[in-house]
């Protein structure tokens, strides 16, 4: 049996995931703002150096995986831009590195994080507040998503996503992550069910979007489809996948990108992608 930490453990997907791997008989370390093993604020750095600690005290410098579920909705609201950019990706990507010893210590450990499929079928995502979320510059990517006034807390949230799926990209596949074992994937859904979406559905402006947005399949999926599919990508069978962002959104992805992905290497890129095939060293 393994122990896991899960953040945004109270509510949702990150509830319905602790539920399924406490079913069976794993040990898990919830870290969520309220009713969790680690109570911490993932939108200050105290309370993100708090969650950062205490899980490490608890599984005792060793974990088998993680699920990172914690994350705010694009309601509307003046703060609301800001805490999505620091609690869906400064969060994140905080805690991730702060565990990674313990994840490098387990066994084949694996991390899911959670994305969205507004990072594929949401518009106008500004690519300098991606870059410079990447890079660490919080305030400067907050600066660009509220000059968009009241779209920010909606391009924020597609922003914090992207950007958090481009780090998982970038990071799965290096040294410090897979060459130590480490298997980091992101899950993007599409509407689930869950407190998260009722706010939204609650917002009318927002609830006539969604409602209105094209879902194959129809309908929303449910917090517990997800969670199977997180712990599915933590287990044995997974052992394979690195680097993934894998969409679980009833087809609306392929319904409005069908031809966009995958995409064949442009000539344009020949050279960059020949300098990265020389950069690889077989592990
Ligand atoms: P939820 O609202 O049910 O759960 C989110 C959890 O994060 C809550 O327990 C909340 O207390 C916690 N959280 C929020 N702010 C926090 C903070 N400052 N510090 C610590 N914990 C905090 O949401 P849901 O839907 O289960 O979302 C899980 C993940 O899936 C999120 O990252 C969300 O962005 C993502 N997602 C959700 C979709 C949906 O339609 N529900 C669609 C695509 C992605």
């Amino acid at each position: 049996m393994g122990i896991y930490a899960v953040t945004g453990s109270a509510s949702g997907m990150g509830a319905a995931t602790v539920a399924r791997l406490r079913a069976q008989g794993h040990t898990v370390i919830g870290v969520d703002i309220m009713d969790a093993e680690v109570v911490a604020d993932l939108a200050t750095p105290a309370g993100r150096r708090t969650a950062a600690e205490q899980v490490l005290e608890r599984c005792q410098g060793v974990l088998d995986g993680a699920v990172m579920a914690a994350g705010v909705g694009p309601a509307p609201g003046p703060d609301r831009a800001r805490l999505i950019l620091h609690v869906n990706f400064v969060g994140t990507v905080e805690l991730l590195e702060a565990w990674r010893p313990a994840l490098a210590a387990g066994d084949r450990a694996k991390v899911v994080v959670f994305s969205s499929n507004s990072t594929t079928t949401m518009p106008l995502l500004s690519a300098r507040a991606i870059r410079a979320l990447l890079e660490g510059e919080t305030d400067l990517a907050l600066a660009k998503v509220r000059r968009l006034r009241s779209m920010a807390p909606a391009v924020a949230y597609g922003v914090s996503k992207v950007a958090l799926s481009r780090w998982v990209r970038r990071h799965a596949v290096t040294a410090e992550w897979a060459g130590t074992g480490i298997r980091l994937n992101a899950l993007a859904p599409g509407a689930i069910r869950t407190p998260l979406l009722e706010e939204q559905l609650a917002t009318p402006g927002l609830a006539k979007r969604i409602r209105g947005f094209p879902v194959p399949l129809g309908g929303f999926g449910e917090p517990e489809q997800l969670a199977a599919w997180a712990v599915f990508m933590l287990s044995e069978s997974a052992d394979f996948l690195c680097g993934s962002v894998l969409f679980v959104d009833g087809g609306t992805d392929a319904w409005l990108r069908a031809d966009d992905w995958p995409r064949p290497v442009p000539a344009r890129h020949l050279r960059r992608y020949l300098a990265r095939m020389r950069a690889f060293h077989r592990p």
